[in-house]
């Protein structure tokens, strides 16, 4: 199986953290993302530990919201003593809602409002990611007016090729995100941000691209920032504290896929700050990750119902399922590949190559293309493995589709965390 909290059970059917997959469709309805907590927990738990065995203690994973954002997963990653990750001022109000401390909050973003910044300062959040300068005075500004002091990372380009999708590239120098390197842009905004009154320059963040299996461009990424760091004590005279390496590790989506482990990039990127510091003589910084994908994904699996069977002889045949690009548009944006398995029938041999298509009217709304599964009916049961990540996030309501409901798994015992949309919620906004 893809993920440990996956199983079967001895009907043939798909469990999910001890869960058979069918009872939660008939409880809950289709479409349903179904999370494992302990699953969730587990890998939050191994980060935290990991800072302790390479950083003894000095550093805080933060869980990158982007990924799955809702109040319970604020709730969860809270009581693992994670840090948080939002982008923008929803993801921070869901955080605050859920009781999530401000101070442990890292606030990104390459286009915050004036009135996202004002928000966040009145929130007190922890830390701003400053992307560009316009923001970096802006910041100063409002900080001035409020009469506090914001404490500012400042999101670099390494410039480092983390060879991944490119829609998910962020390292580079043609991105949109952060300060690139090569260009001194990135020391010019450190001496703005050493001289500016109300902000405290704590240190500088980069984030390479997600979705990464290779250790070495995390590797090369933390080498680069901390020269960075070196560069700036010699031109501003400031030591900087912190340092935020960002998030991107790997998970499984299809049997092919080989991440290594996570304790493995933890402890070749210790090596490589521990040892480029010494070279510098600068003082470890604090250091922080921004895990998503790798927190929640592999936990999540989406259920369908099967409905039309379409075969186009010497063509293909298309399985139409109750769901599709509104709650997974990951195949449709990136071609993503998936996992697809027959919830009901895991014991039967896959034995026809099919294509999933969602039911929005869209023909490129397809979940994954050539897949064997079983001999499919309607009323079968279709589940996508690894949509713990970026599905319910990026999930929309085209077609007016209400989003589905999220189950959460613990010990056993399923609860809706987050509830089904109705048609009311579809029209609520209406005037
Ligand atoms: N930190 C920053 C600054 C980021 O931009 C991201 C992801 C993360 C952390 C978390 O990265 P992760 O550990 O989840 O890879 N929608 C795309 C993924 C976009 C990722 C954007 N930034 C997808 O569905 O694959």
């Amino acid at each position: 199986m893809i993920a440990n909290c996956l199983g079967k059970n001895e009907k043939g059917h798909l469990t999910i953290g001890g869960c058979d997959v069918k009872d939660l469709a008939q409880q809950y309805g289709t479409p349903l993302y179904v999370m494992d907590e302990g699953k969730i927990r587990e890998t939050c738990r191994m980060y935290r530990d990991s800072f302790r065995k390479y950083y003894g203690g000095r550093g805080m994973p933060l869980y990158a919201s982007k990924a799955f954002s809702c109040k319970e997963i604020c709730r969860i990653v809270n009581e693992e003593e994670l840090g948080l990750d939002v982008v923008s001022a929803g993801e921070l109000y869901t955080a605050l809602q859920a009781g999530f401390p401000a101070e442990k909050i890292h606030f990104h973003g390459n286009n915050k409002t004036p009135a996202e910044i004002s928000y966040a300062l009145d929130c007190s959040v922890g830390h701003f990611v400053v992307d560009n300068l316009t923001e970096l005075e802006l910041l100063d500004h409002l900080a001035g007016e409020k009469g506090c002091k914001a404490r500012v990372l400042l999101r670099v380009k390494p410039g480092v090729d983390a060879h991944t999708h490119k829609f998910i590239r962020t390292g580079q120098i043609d991105s949109k995100f952060g300060f690139a390197l090569e260009t001194g842009e990135a020391l010019t905004a450190a001496k703005e941000a050493a001289k500016a009154e109300n902000l405290e320059f704590c240190g500088v963040h980069c984030h390479i691209g997600s979705q990464i299996f290779d250790v070495a461009p995390f590797v090369l990424a933390a080498e680069i920032m901390v020269g960075f760091i070196d560069q700036i004590r010699k031109e501003t005279g400031i030591t900087l504290e912190e340092l935020n390496l960002g998030g991107g590790f790997g998970i499984k989506y299809v049997q092919e896929d080989t991440p290594p482990q996570y304790d493995a990039y933890m402890h070749a990127v210790s090596d490589a700050v521990h040892s480029k510091c010494k070279e510098y003589g600068l003082p470890v910084p604090y250091i922080f990750i921004e895990p998503g994908r790798s927190i929640v994904g592999e936990a999540g699996i989406t259920v369908y119902h099967v409905g039309s069977v379409k075969e186009i002889p010497g063509v293909r045949t298309y399985v139409s399922i109750d769901g599709g690009m509104g709650d997974n548009p990951r195949y449709a944006l990136y071609q993503s590949s998936y996992t697809v398995v027959a919830a009901d029938k895991m014991d039967e041999p896959c034995t026809k190559e099919v294509t999933v298509a969602g039911k929005c009217c869209e023909s490129g709304d397809l979940i994954q293309e050539n897949v064997m599964l079983p001999e499919l009916k309607p009323g079968d049961l279709l589940a996508v493995l690894s949509t713990g990540a970026y599905n319910y996030s990026m999930a929309s309501n085209y077609n007016r589709i209400p989003r589905p409901a999220v189950v959460m798994i613990k010990d056993g015992q399923p609860r809706v965390i987050i509830r089904r949309e109705s048609f009311e919620d579809l029209v609520k906004n209406d005037v």
